[in-house]
């Protein structure tokens, strides 16, 4: 009898039995593929890793503009894809260390839900059982690929952001369907490295749900760096290596890749594990199509001692959410309470310069009736900022309750506004006041100190 059993060990999955395992509890942890789930294999970090070497090769590039003379420098793909390939192997082999000091017993098969009973929940991998008083499902997500007609003969050429990552040959044209998180760091990266880059988007913006003037900073950024926008155009089918769309007037288009990447979001894994067998509430959107699994704040299904974790839930796909979230559902389990709570999630994305933002965007806070004011600079106001990115542009823009200044968002454009939004996450996550936020001291010189600065703007 185990007390939890996991399937899918991503960060959902593999924090939660690090977690559970730290506590005494006696964990088993399914996963199918690979420890680390699409996070780790397939997602945040070897993007992050191609990431870096695309900006290592642009700080060579642009040398100049800080004194630094680099002749014709280059790059070896094959090499680029190598590290990559390094330091994912080398993470999961952390997470299989940590799994092993939690003493969680690692499953390494595809597990199917069998039922409750008055033992608890039954779980079978490779034909043998495993009966748990508490199960934890983080099943994650995958790319969501429309149907588009062609799409099925396009064959090789349509890739996702798993077949992207696995590519030995850097392409010389990349249409991108889908100008979001994924879309967008894909496009930064091959652009970089001088692939032709074409992003085809429906909506008028790139990102989304992203601050609308970072949004068109950074769209700007990348229109200089030679890669296409087509805005408000929507994808009417595949042609082999063409991508046909129509764009805001009507008017049919077509672009040629030699990849075609498919980044238009991503789906709730819900099936193929015996859901079912449990009756487990699923969420619905307002077509009244399951996009999740339900969860209550404390990450419980409607069916006692199931909880879900991570993109199965449908919403907020971010690693950092999941392992939140997976966290939460061990604390419930141990009969601490605790909550989930969604106002201070930060999202970045890692393009150059990166983007972050935590909290209520101008766009959400107008939509929800809050009365706000908005305070926000230049990045140019730390010496810091100046003095490492030279010609770099960038903002800090900060939300406050129009009454009380209490900080409800922070969204920031350059480097390295990734590390530095943990501070806005602190104060969103304390209730911090604007006046409050004066009072701390940052380093100087850094970057984190455009926070500060941006906090003594309010009128
Ligand atoms: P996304 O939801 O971020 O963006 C999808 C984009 O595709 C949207 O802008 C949407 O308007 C557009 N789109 C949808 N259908 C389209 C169509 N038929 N034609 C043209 N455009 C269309 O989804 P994405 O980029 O696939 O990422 C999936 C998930 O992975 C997201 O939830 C994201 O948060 C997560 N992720 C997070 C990262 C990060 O935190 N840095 C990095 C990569 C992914």
């Amino acid at each position: 009898m185990y007390d939890l059993a996991i399937i899918g060990g991503g960060p959902g999955g593999y924090v939660a039995a690090e977690r559970a395992g730290a506590a005494g509890l006696k964990v088993v942890l399914f996963e199918r593929k690979s420890l680390g789930g699409v996070c780790l294999n397939e997602g945040c970090i070897p993007t992050k890793t191609l990431l870096y070497s695309a900006k290592v090769y642009n700080y060579a590039k642009t040398g100049d503009h800080y004194g630094v003379y680099v002749s014709d420098p280059s790059f070896k793909y094959e090499e680029i894809v190598e590290r990559k390939n390094k330091v994912v192997k080398k993470l999961v082999g952390g997470v299989k260390a940590a799994m092993k000091a939690g003493k969680v017993e690692v499953v390494a098969a595809n597990a199917t839900i069998k039922g409750r009973g008055s033992e608890g929940i039954t779980v079978e991998a490779e034909g043998r059982e495993y009966v748990s008083r508490n199960l934890l499902i983080c099943t994650g997500s995958e790319a969501a690929v429309p149907p588009f007609p062609g799409l099925k003969e396009a064959g090789d050429v349509i890739v996702t952001n798993r077949e992207i990552l696995a590519l030995t040959e850097r392409p010389e044209e990349l249409v991108v369907i889908g100008g979001g998180v994924i879309g967008m760091e894909f496009a930064a990266f091959f652009s970089t490295l001088g692939t032709k880059v074409t992003v085809v988007e429906m909506l008028p913006k790139i990102l989304g749900p992203l601050d609308d003037e970072i949004s068109e900073m950074l769209q700007k950024t990348y229109e200089k760096k030679g890669v296409q926008f087509c805005l408000r155009c929507k994808v009417t089918g595949i042609e082999g290596d063409t991508v046909v769309y129509e764009d805001p007037e009507g008017k049919v288009c077509r672009v040629k890749g030699d990849k075609i990447l498919v980044s238009v979001g991503r789906r709730a894994n819900l099936q193929g594990f015996g859901l079912e067998s449990l009756g487990v509430e699923l969420a619905l959107n307002p077509a009244g199509r399951p996009y999740g699994i339900k969860v209550d704040e404390k990450m419980r299904t409607n069916i006692p001692g199931v909880y879900a974790a991570g993109d199965v839930t449908g919403f907020s796909m971010l690693a950092h959410t999941a392992s939140s979230e997976g966290e939460v559902a061990v604390n419930n389990i141990l009969g601490r309470d605790d909550r989930m709570r969604y106002n201070a999630i930060p999202g970045v994305v890692y393009t150059n310069p990166e983007v972050a933002g935590v909290g209520l965007t101008e766009a959400e806070a107008k939509a929800k009736g809050v009365d706000y004011k908005v305070v926000k600079l230049p990045m140019a106001y730390s010496g810091r900022f100046v003095a490492e990115n030279e010609r770099g542009e960038g903002i800090c823009k900060v939300i406050v309750g129009a009454k009380y200044h209490e900080v409800l968002g922070v969204h920031m454009l350059g480097n390295p506004c990734s590390e530095i939004i943990s501070a806005a996450c602190v104060a969103i996550e304390t209730e911090m006041t604007l006046e409050q936020l004066q009072e701390v001291v940052f380093p100087h010189p850094t970057v984190s100190e455009i926070i500060k600065e941006t906090s003594f703007t309010i009128k």
